[in-house]
């Protein structure tokens, strides 16, 4: 069995599917290892230290590869140059792209989406939304003290005091603790946000303060999955009024309100962008999938009036050692699942959990039921 790592073709992608570490785990399997020149330069990764873990570097690496991964879908010009049957495992972003879905079926091969991974224990391990928003939301912190031009601490020094930055977080999922956690670090004093109640908690115990209309519907707004579900006209508008009055007076607004397959809710109108200090930074995590913020615009810093909205995409990207590091163990362990030990073969067993909510594609068609080709 073969596994190619697929250099990433988008230039603005620099993280890579695997490290010379689970190249390692690959080779300690029994299984071959192959690799696109430079796949890895952008994480810091160089060929010989994937030369030196046991992979063979070549610019055919994907020809024959029984296993292709990747961090980005691949493109139909790549696909065309996989095995027919070869199983892609990636990033894969779903959601409103079923054509392109339908492209990788015409391609042949077996198209599977780490981000539609269960949130099960088992699969943990290998919760790619879970190990790249964490990074996300590190990042998002560091990004909205860069735009700032201001200390986050409280410094009382002869000259004066400078206060402490007032940091407001709108989403608190994965990206959303890591970004109180990394304000608080730095010295913020930091407020947070969610419609499901149990983050309520969880905000609290990261020592910043929680701020929601805790109605009847906050109370049952979480899905079965863990997931928020998408709120009433009637409370957005009540979530709207709070919100109002709190953004005012705060320095550092960081959104990452996300409701799976839908658009981002819009939390942060134009009005209120307005009604923040000059110099005050807002960052829109959920740029993506249209924005939290009104006027925030992908891969750009907007200035409003001397508000700046940060809205790059792909944060975890801009820590891309770190990112490939984990995504790469998310891909080894996912992988792991699909290998028969002992026959040294792979062995995809097409009714484990893990691979039917996965699996996009497989003999040219697109099985996954929610992302049937729309008529
Ligand atoms: P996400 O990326 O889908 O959304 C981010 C946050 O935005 C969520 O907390 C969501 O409640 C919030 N949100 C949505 N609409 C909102 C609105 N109108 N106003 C304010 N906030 C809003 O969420 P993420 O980071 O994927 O985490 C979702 C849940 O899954 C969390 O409870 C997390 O702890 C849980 N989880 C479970 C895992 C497991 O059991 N294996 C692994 C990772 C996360």
């Amino acid at each position: 069995m073969k596994i190619a790592i697929a250099k990433e073709i988008d230039a603005a992608e620099p993280r890579v599917a695997a490290t010379p570490d689970t190249v390692k785990k690959f080779k300690a399997l029994g299984i071959d290892v192959a690799i696109e020149p430079g796949a890895g330069i952008k994480s810091g990764l160089l060929d010989a230290d994937y030369e030196a873990a046991g992979a063979v570097v070549s610019t055919e690496a994907v020809k024959d590869a029984d296993i292709v991964i990747k961090v980005k879908r691949p493109e139909v010009s790549e696909a065309a140059k996989y095995k027919k049957g070869a199983l892609v495992i990636a990033i894969m972003d779903p959601y409103g792209n079923e054509a392109a879905l339908k492209a990788l079926a015409d391609a042949g091969v077996a198209a599977f989406a780490m981000e539609l991974m269960p949130r099960i224990t088992r699969a943990q391990v290998m919760d790619v939304l879970s190990s790249q928003a964490n990074l996300a939301g590190y990042r998002a912190v560091i990004e909205s003290a860069e735009a700032f031009g201001r200390a986050f601490p409280m410094m009382m020094t002869a000259a004066g005091t400078v206060p402490a930055a007032k940091v407001f977080v709108m989403g608190v999922g994965v990206a959303g603790l890591q970004a109180i956690a990394t304000a608080r670090r730095l010295g913020a004093v930091v407020t947070a946000t969610d419609v499901r109640p149990a983050t309520k908690e969880q905000v609290e115990s990261l020592g910043a303060k929680f701020l929601a209309v805790e109605d009847e519907e906050f109370k049952n707004a979480q899905t079965a999955g863990g997931y928020a579900k998408e709120m009433s006209k009637e409370y957005q508008a009540k979530q709207a009024a709070l919100t109002a009055e709190h953004i005012k007076k705060q320095d550092i607004v960081i959104t990452t309100a996300l409701i799976p397959g839908r658009p981002a809710p819009k939390l942060v109108t134009a009005e209120m962008v307005k009604s923040m200090k000059p110099g005050s930074v807002l960052v829109d995590l959920a740029v993506e999938r249209g924005g939290n913020v009104e006027g925030a615009k992908a891969n750009e810093v907007a200035d409003v009036d001397g508000v700046k909205i940060v809205g790059y995409t792909n944060l975890a990207g801009k820590v891309p050692a770190s990112a490939s590091s984990l995504y790469a163990r998310n891909l080894y362990s996912f992988i792991e699942t699909l290998y028969d030990k002992a026959a040294k073969s792979l062995a995809v067993k097409w009714d484990d959990d893990l691979v039917k909510a996965t699996a996009l594609t497989k003999d040219g068609a697109v099985i996954h039921p929610n992302f049937q080709p729309k008529a």
